[in-house]
């Protein structure tokens, strides 16, 4: 017979509070660390990962011997997706402020699923939701929930659309996204259901825009054919490039077509805090739904998504579904049971990492920091095309630009090749950390200024980086 010693998992307030400070000691080493840290450093890591299998422990160890574990040997061998280097995919650098909101919603551990189990809980959540709403425009009786990140906000939003636009026989229906829509559309697609078959593909323009008459014509083909056309998603910034489609002409398709129009915002859709934002977004407040991710562009940590949807009823009718066990639901569309609108139960609070740095803060630093992005982007881009030889891809619509090198000598492959070459040498320096793409069979090169810790001095960095790769290219070429 084990004694109660053996089943202590409650530790005394003063064994907390000093693991508490331990873990803060260690946090805030690190997170002064951060601009000196490697924007990257991954080598050695599968040793590592390797090294980290054990078996279940049927002891514990001290919990310093695990924090120094953490931060000494695992931590360090990644991405710094939270330095100021980071320029890759698509940062956000992860205010700490929201990991202090993370560790008082889990050690408070209240169920915020459900309204009546947690009222100030979910009604701080749902006010999120509401501020979210107004800032794309939505008007005041739209709702939402907060996801786990984008994909699952337009996999939702699928769900929503299938439900009110096709029968339960849905296989027939068909979706429509340019061609530079993130790929958690196809998978939203996929696990709803839908062959892939039916997820169209619709051709961009030269800025990598949709060409809103080849989709017309995709789904004036697809009616002849006897399919169902029923979604339309519109980017409010690629991933590729930060391409914004026409929003407003967008709409008035979905409208003629008796569509569901999303707008895949995760990237994209803060920027509407700032006014050149809200011009190049301008139509978005016509979506039926809208994916915008506060773990980019509100610079959260990861793990925080949203889906706004004009007529939150849909998402309810596609997500409702209760048991015998559950406590009584509530009707009050102010206070939302958020079970019924997600497909999740339990999860965290995800509203309280969003509202204490925004309460804390308010919206204006917010907002400094996406258009000091805007102004960062386009700064690097017209230092690009100051270097001979460098072709931009994609100008800045938000705050991407791609670009390559080129050398009149070398084939379409070859630029890829040497591009790559050129990317891996920038990144080896690792002050910076970029990442490439292709855009229509060209390797590109792209910087992604995202993170609330990026400002002009790494974005000098990154350009003296990019000028010597180049410079030390060209010399062992000759
Ligand atoms: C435009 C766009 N949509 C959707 C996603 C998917 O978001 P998440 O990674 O949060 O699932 C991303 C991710 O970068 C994105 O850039």
């Amino acid at each position: 017979m084990s004694g109660p010693e053996d089943r202590s998992l409650e530790l005394s307030g003063p064994a907390l509070r000093d693991l508490i400070e331990a873990a803060s000691k260690r946090i805030l080493a690190h997170i002064e660390s951060l601009p000196r840290q490697p924007a990257a450093d991954t080598a050695g890591g599968t040793e590592l990962a390797r090294s980290l299998e054990t078996p279940l422990p049927e002891a514990g160890r001290p919990a310093e011997e695990l924090l120094e574990l953490l931060f000494a040997r695992v931590i360090p061998k990644s991405f710094n997706t939270a330095g100021p280097g980071y320029l890759a995919y698509i940062p956000g650098g992860g205010l700490p402020q929201s990991a202090v909101a993370d560790l008082v919603s889990g050690a408070t551990n209240r169920y915020v699923g459900v309204f009546a189990a947690a009222p100030g809980l979910a009604a701080i959540e749902a006010n999120v939701v509401r501020w979210f709403c107004g800032m794309v425009g939505l008007p005041p009786d739209a709702g939402g929930i907060l996801t786990s990140g984008g994909s699952l906000s337009n996999f939702s939003a699928l769900l929503a659309a299938r439900r009110e636009k096709l029968p339960e026989d849905f296989l027939s229906g068909t979706l429509y996204a340019s061609d530079q829509a993130h790929h958690s559309i196809a998978k939203a697609a996929m696990l709803a259901g839908f062959p892939e078959r039916q997820v169209r593909s619709v051709e961009s323009d030269e800025r990598f825009r949709i060409r809103p008459e080849a989709l017309e014509r995709a789904i004036a083909r697809d009616r002849a054919d006897g399919l169902r056309p029923f979604f339309l998603v519109g980017n409010a910034g690629t991933t590729n490039t930060g391409a914004v489609d026409d929003l407003t002409v967008l709409a008035g398709i979905a409208r003629r077509e008796r569509l569901w129009f999303h707008v895949d915002a995760a990237y994209g859709g803060f920027f509407v805090l700032t006014e050149r934002g809200r011009r190049s977004l301008a139509g978005i407040e016509l979506a039926d739904s809208i994916a915008l991710d506060p773990h980019k562009g509100l610079f959260l940590p990861y793990g925080t998504g949203s889906l706004l949807v004009r007529d939150v009823e849909a998402l309810k009718r596609a997500h409702a579904l209760s048991g015998e066990y559950m406590p009584a639901m509530q009707e009050d569309p102010d206070f939302p049971d958020f079970n019924l609108l997600s497909p999740e139960l339990s999860r965290g609070w995800r509203g309280l990492r969003v509202w204490l740095p925004v309460a804390m803060h308010g919206i204006a630093p917010f907002r400094a920091n996406l258009e000091e992005k805007l102004d960062l982007a386009s700064w690097a881009a017209e230092e690009l095309s100051k270097i001979p030889g460098v072709e931009i891809l994609a100008e800045p619509q938000l705050s991407i630009v791609a670009f390559r090198a080129v050398r009149p000598n070398l084939s379409e492959e070859g630029l890829s090749a040497w591009n790559r070459r050129l990317l891996a040498r920038v990144n080896a320096r690792a002050r910076v950390h970029l990442t490439g793409t292709m855009l229509r069979d060209r390797f590109a090169i792209r910087i992604c200024v995202l993170s609330f810790r990026t400002h002009r001095d790494r974005m000098e960095l990154a350009l003296e980086d990019i000028r010597e790769a180049i410079a030390e290219s060209e010399l062992y070429q000759r």
